[in-house]
């Protein structure tokens, strides 16, 4: 989360980006080379508005999630006081704040739940609009469930979703009717998720009506130009989903997502079950769209090559939690937390001059039903202190937009070790003298 400063009618100041306002009056001074902008917020609530300076030069206003650019004027003007009309405004499309998701393991015999498998613990991010963050982790460490329960297909357990300026936690299944369109699923498996029986025209149109996009006399046009943007033919009208290969079906399957044009698709593995020169196609596909659509993605995927490519943040997840975060350049040149070492080590790079590190992850994932405690990852990670089997990391901000959650960039954990390693003795000569007692029992 950005560092929020109150600014107020500042006018003369050299003020560095990012600049956050707090009030309703917020009117901020920012500079770009010769350049003073005077850029003003009005609008109900401008808190979040945050502005900055993008590398063309131009002034960008971005409005979190929970406030929304709508009912917001901005205004730019130059150090001449001419109005400048070529400035971006962009807003946190979705912020996940703490967000939870348990499945319940043993229950009593009155039905209170005894004990959780922890499949998303306490995850937050934000997404800008028109930009894609990829969801990494190995197999189980909760990435679907977290797409889920975005979608509300979940029902959460703690936290706050936020899309498009408004609050969408608690809404019950029908409420999200209105959402429904704007929030779309795109899974691994292309053949599963559609109807057999339908062909493929009457598949795309029957979300196009079910949600009333276009007139009932356009169906069929509106169905044919969205075939065309997605590389399918027109006579494949009607025919039927087994006619087709895995990447024409995933085509179709992108087809009737953007259909009902939506804002923000999941993307749940959309490539894993294609081959390598189909996932290019697919994935070209989707950049595509992105661009002319100006849609959202949330790309989960276990391929680090192929989210390289197409995200522009990057979160790594592990038995639930995340543990760090930040844009994809910054995390490929420089991975913080020794998991994503790991897994990053693996990934091929194309210059056969580099040495590949590899680093090998030793032992097995924990179980998610009973993880290690203090930091997740500590019964394999290399870099283990006593410290963090007994305290959870905090999930700290690096450098700016790059967030960790590990001791070892804890300056408060790093620079008290001593303190830390002493507590630990404590705890095992209590643990020890607890398993004595119960021994003599
Ligand atoms: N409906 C459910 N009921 C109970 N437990 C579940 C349910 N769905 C998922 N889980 C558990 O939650 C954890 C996270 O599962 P999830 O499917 O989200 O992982 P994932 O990261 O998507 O894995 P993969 O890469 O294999 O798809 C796993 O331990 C899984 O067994
Ligand atoms: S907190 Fe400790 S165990 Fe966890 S990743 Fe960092 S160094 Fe490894
Ligand atoms: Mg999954």
């Amino acid at each position: 989360m950005a560092k929020k400063v109150k600014v107020q009618s500042v006018t003369d100041s050299n003020i560095t980006s990012p600049v956050v306002f707090t009030d309703a009056n917020g009117v901020a001074v920012i500079q770009s080379g010769k350049t003073r902008y005077t850029v003003e917020v009005k609008g109900e609530k401008s808190e979040g508005a945050e502005v900055s300076l993008l590398k063309d030069g131009r002034v960008k206003v971005k409005f979190s999630a929970d406030v929304g650019k709508k009912n917001h004027t901005v205004t730019v003007t130059d150090g001449k006081g001419n109005a400048v009309e070529d400035f971006v405004v962009s807003e946190d499309i979705l912020e996940v704040r703490n967000l939870k998701k348990y499945f319940p393991l043993t229950r009593s015999l009155f039905g209170k739940v005894l004990s959780s498998l922890k499949a998303v613990d306490d995850v937050s991010f934000t997404l800008e609009e028109g930009t894609t963050i990829g969801v990494v982790g190995e197999s189980g460490c909760g990435k679907t469930t977290l797409g889920r329960t975005i979608l509300k297909l979940y029902d959460s357990d703690g936290g706050k979703i936020y899309f498009d300026g408004d609050d969408i936690t608690d809404l019950k299944r029908s409420e999200m009717i209105k959402y429904r369109t704007d929030i779309q699923l795109i899974f691994q498996d292309p053949y599963s998720s559609l109807p057999p029986r339908m062909t493929v025209g009457n598949i795309i149109a029957e979300a196009v009506r079910v949600h009333n996009i276009v007139p009932k006399s356009e169906i069929k046009n509106y169905v044919h130009k969205i075939m065309k943007q997605c590389g399918l033919q027109r006579h494949y009208y009607d025919r039927y989903p087994h006619e087709f290969s895995g990447g024409q079906r995933q085509r179709i399957c992108i087809a009737r997502a953007l259909a009902v044009k939506p804002k923000l698709v999941i993307c749940d593995e959309p490539v894993s079950a294609l081959d390598v020169s189909i996932q290019a196609q697919i994935i070209n596909l989707l950049k595509k769209l992105q661009k002319t659509e100006g849609l959202t993605y949330v790309f989960i995927s276990h391929d680090l090559s192929v989210v390289k490519y197409i995200t522009d943040k990057i979160m790594v997840m592990y038995l639930g939690n995340v543990m760090e975060t930040g844009e994809t350049d910054e995390i490929f040149d420089n991975p913080l937390h020794p998991y994503t070492k790991a897994l990053f080590s693996a990934v091929p790079v194309p210059d056969p001059d580099v040495k590949m590190d590899r680093i090998i992850l030793g032992g097995d994932i924990p179980s998610p039903a009973n993880p290690p405690e203090g930091c997740k990852f500590h019964t394999r990670c290399n870099q283990c202190m006593n410290v963090c089997k007994f305290k959870q990391p905090q999930y700290i901000e690096h450098v700016k937009g790059h967030f960790v959650a590990c001791h070892l960039y804890d300056e408060e954990v790093m620079s008290h070790l001593d303190r830390y390693e002493k507590e630990y003795r404590e705890l095992l000569a209590a643990k020890e003298q607890e398993e004595k007692n119960e021994k003599e029992k």
